[in-house]
């Protein structure tokens, strides 16, 4: 009897596995990545990176395909591997509107889904209205060059090794919560409970199991990593009633102003833009440093550059930015190789489209690969090389480079991120050198952390850094 009965789980189990994994009917005619490489690649927790590498890009440089169809977070969706498909796809947000994300994964529960990422139509239109004039008012440079020094205060004299990529996260959660919600998280210079509870929760919500089977969080579900995930989301909407006392020059502030969102939206915002204001620009930040460190000339051609604009002002300005071509190109050819967010957040197709040579059904999760169009051989020749004088003539910046995004919808804080890597590695390239330790994993490579929501971030980046004696 016994038998019979653990006989029939597993067959149910087997049935609703295979159901999962299945390829819909009206998809079978496209090209796509087998699912047990994909499945293996999530299981031993393989860099997203390093999978995209093996098994979606050999189809855009080999195969010479302008899509192909990969399995994610619980269903199938197709990849765009090249920008030109992208523009047709991603500049008409209204055929193309987000995908509702699916009720399962935690990551959507944490986000929340009263905000500027995940809505759509008029509530969309009224959203973006009041994020994008908060973070456009002004470009907080002053700001960013505050908590520079604040990091070398951190770093010190002499020669130290420092692990860089968590300096990065410490130095860009310190950014975003300053100049976001006037909040100082204090994280460069202490052990912030922000940053451990937020680690802690993103750790939990990638465990692979749950990747793999999203359905799982119905069947043993993680009450108490939910609490901790409301105790966070909790906190933001403490900050929010603080901020109504004490306004600031910050973006929460200028968002207070305006009546169009409600209490519980602002939240979601803030719980938003503190999710994607620090993990993305601190994964920008660690990959420029890395490359400067592997390329020590560049380092050199980088810093004469800073010192011959900047001088010994303490107080870089917009101005000074302008006037430092070379280090842009830096920042823009990091942003291409290890592109912090490899593919955006899945559009479904309102109405059947032709995509390339395929014709796509309606109502299918569409995502541009930004990783794969970073790295089509058609647009960038020797795409793992870097080599910023790519973008030696700034009007040379070709369509294909799209970090940060396509369309309507792109990232409303491009200014801001480009500013915070400029005037950051400015001043680092002023006070500091710094080289991989001889033993460094990252001598050959990058090396990313696992991530299933398809960010490069670099992982244990080690830093030589020897600080620079002025006479
Ligand atoms: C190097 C740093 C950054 C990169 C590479 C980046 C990249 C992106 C990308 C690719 C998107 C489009 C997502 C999609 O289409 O689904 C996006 C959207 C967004 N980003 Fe960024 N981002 C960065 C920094 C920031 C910062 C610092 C903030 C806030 C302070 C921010 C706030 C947002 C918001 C609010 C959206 C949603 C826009 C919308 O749906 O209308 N990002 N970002």
């Amino acid at each position: 009897m016994g038998f019979i009965v653990v006989a029939a789980c597993l067959g149910v189990c087997a049935i609703l596995l295979c159901r999962l994994f299945v390829v819909p009917h009206d998809l079978r005619h496209l090209p796509r990545v087998p699912v047990l490489p994909l499945l293996w690649s999530y299981s031993r927790g393989e860099p997203e990176d390093k999978r995209l590498r093996r098994l979606v890009l050999p189809f855009a440089n080999e195969m010479g395909e302008e899509i192909v169809l990969v399995w994610a977070l619980g269903r199938w969706m197709v990849h765009i591997l090249d920008h030109k498909v992208g523009y047709d796809v991603f500049a008409n947000i209204d055929l193309f509107p987000k995908e509702d994300p699916p009720d399962d994964l935690l990551l959507w529960r944490f986000i929340g889904r009263n905000n500027i990422l995940l809505s759509n139509g008029e509530q969309w239109r009224r959203h973006s209205k009041v994020i994008r004039n908060a973070i456009n008012q002004s470009i907080p440079v002053p700001q960013f060059a505050s908590l520079s020094r604040r990091l070398f205060s951190v770093i010190g004299g002499g020669q130290s090794t420092q692990h860089f990529d968590d300096l990065a996260q410490r130095f860009a959660l310190d950014a975003v919560g300053t100049t976001a919600f006037g909040y100082d998280f204090d994280a460069i210079a202490h052990d912030s409970p922000f940053v451990r509870n937020y680690n802690t929760i993103m750790h939990a919500i990638a465990n692979p199991l749950y990747l793999i089977m999203p359905f799982l969080e119905r069947v043993v579900p993680r009450h108490s990593l939910k609490k901790r995930m409301d105790i966070l989301a909790e906190r933001f909407g403490e900050i929010l009633v603080e901020k109504r006392e004490t306004p600031g020059p910050d973006m929460l502030t200028n968002m207070l102003q305006d009546v169009h969102l409600t209490d519980g939206e602002l939240r979601d915002n803030m719980l938003l833009l503190f999710i994607a204001g620090h993990d993305t620009s601190a994964g920008g930040i660690a990959s420029l440093m890395y490359f400067l460190a592997k390329h020590d000339e560049l380092q050199t051609q980088a810093r004469k550059e800073v010192v011959d604009v900047l001088g010994t002002t303490d107080c870089p300005t917009v101005e000074n930015v302008q006037r430092m071509p070379f280090l842009m190109s830096c920042v823009r050819e990091a942003l291409r190789i290890n592109t912090p967010i490899a593919y955006v957040v899945p559009r479904s197709a309102s109405m059947p489209i032709q995509l390339g040579r395929y014709t796509i059904p309606a109502n299918t999760s569409i995502v541009l690969n930004i990783y794969a169009v970073h790295h089509n051989e058609r647009d960038w020749p020797a795409p793992f090389d870097f080599d910023p004088n790519r973008f030696q003539n700034i009007s040379t910046v070709g369509a294909a480079w799209i970090p940060f995004g396509l369309g309507p919808r792109q990232c409303p804080a491009k200014a801001f991120a480009l500013h915070e890597q400029m005037v950051l590695t400015a001043m680092m390239l002023r006070e500091y050198k710094w080289s991989l330790p001889a033993s460094s994993v990252h001598a050959d490579d990058v090396q990313n952390a696992f991530s299933p929501f398809a960010l490069c971030l670099p992982h244990r980046l080690d830093l030589v850094c020897t600080r620079i004696e002025t006479p």
